[in-house]
């Protein structure tokens, strides 16, 4: 029986990277070259600055997954290229370079829905069971995917308005910290006491729904309020409260969809999945049912990178499925 190796490509937002996984589970390199230094001053990520950086950055990144994983192209078995959703400039890089090498090396083409790619950096950590149920917490989606299967996705609840990342960031902007926001308020939420009152939205009963915005909003008044009476609020209680009350409400929907489900196993991805308090909570919950696994991935597996891609782009290979040279990235994509 001979290995499996996958080629992985992200360009979807602010990391170019390039990975190489063996038999779908296996990270034989994993590179990823952040852009955030550049995006930093503006607050956040700048479309047309992402998409110079991949283009200037592809090729190095390419080169060095090789080298690293030290194979070369004829024993590559498929490319798999996040082709959706994302930022449509930086999705075209990775596209775009996807397809160059796929036809000039004569290798079999795989599309990749960058959500699904978050799900699957699971399997480079543990063998997949079903059902599952993932909890995909980013800048870009909150959603609870329900799988039955490999490569059936079923989303029962997404969010409404902002995603928890984004919010995230929202909140750290107002709290003057630096992009991207989620690490800094994390890491004020472990200093400070939850003693400001803020809202959970839990939206209509049994809805697996999200939304954001209105605490986003409560925490922006809160702040104002307080500046307005010349009051001082203390960052890090604040930070403390808001990541309350985010965490109750993802842990919350997700305890209950895995009672109605009967999962045998969830799946924590996404960049807000690196948060220490939603990590700990969700441990702490998991621990209380021991017939449901969960699993956390490592950091830098929760944050965007190439290996997940190829993980993913492993199953659909196997499933025989292949793109043609008409793959275009799409920024909508539904999964
Ligand atoms: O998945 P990701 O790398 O990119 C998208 O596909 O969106 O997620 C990035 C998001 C950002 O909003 C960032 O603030 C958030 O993940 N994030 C965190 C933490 N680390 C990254 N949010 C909360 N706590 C963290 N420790
Ligand atoms: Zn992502």
């Amino acid at each position: 029986n001979k290995d499996q190796w996958i080629m992985g490509i992200e360009t979807s937002c602010d990391e170019t990277s390039v990975a190489i996984v063996k038999n779908g589970k296996e990270i034989a390199s994993n590179i990823v070259s952040s852009q955030i230094e550049s995006h930093k001053r503006f607050g956040g990520v700048v479309p047309e600055i992402a998409s110079r950086h991949h283009v200037e950055q592809i090729t190095i990144v390419l080169e060095e997954a090789l080298r690293q994983a030290n194979i070369g192209f004829d024993d590559l078995d498929a490319i798999a290229v996040t082709e959706g959703p994302g930022l449509v400039g930086a999705l075209l890089v990775g596209v775009n370079a996807a397809k160059a090498l796929a036809f000039a090396h004569n290798i079999p083409l795989v599309g990749v829905h960058h959500i699904s790619g978050h799900i699957y950096a699971n399997r480079l950590v543990t063998e997949l069971k079903f059902p599952l149920l993932s909890l995909v917490v980013s800048g870009g989606h909150t959603e609870l995917v329900y799988m039955k299967e490999h490569g059936h996705f079923e989303v029962i609840g997404e969010t409404r308005d902002d995603a928890a990342g984004e919010a995230y960031d929202k909140v750290a902007r107002t709290l003057n910290l630096p992009y991207p926001g989620g690490p800094h308020i994390d890491r004020l939420a472990q200093e400070g006491n939850p003693a400001i009152n803020l809202p959970r939205a839990w939206l209509e009963e049994g809805s697996y729904d999200f939304s954001f915005s209105g605490l986003k909003s409560a925490v922006i008044n809160t702040v104002h309020n307080a500046e307005q009476r010349g009051e001082k609020i203390s960052p890090e209680d604040l930070a403390a409260s808001f990541q309350e009350s985010v965490i109750d409400v993802l842990v919350t929907k997700t305890l209950r969809a895995v009672e109605e489900y009967k999962v045998k196993q969830v799946l924590l991805a996404g960049g807000v999945a690196a948060n220490k308090g939603l990590r700990k909570t969700l441990q702490e919950a998991f621990d209380k049912l021991p017939n449901v696994e969960i699993v956390i991935p490592p950091l830098k597996l929760c944050t965007d990178n190439a290996a997940m891609i190829a993980a993913a782009g492993s199953i659909l290979f196997e499933k025989g499925v292949r793109s043609t040279m008409a793959l275009n990235a799409n920024p909508g994509l539904d999964i």
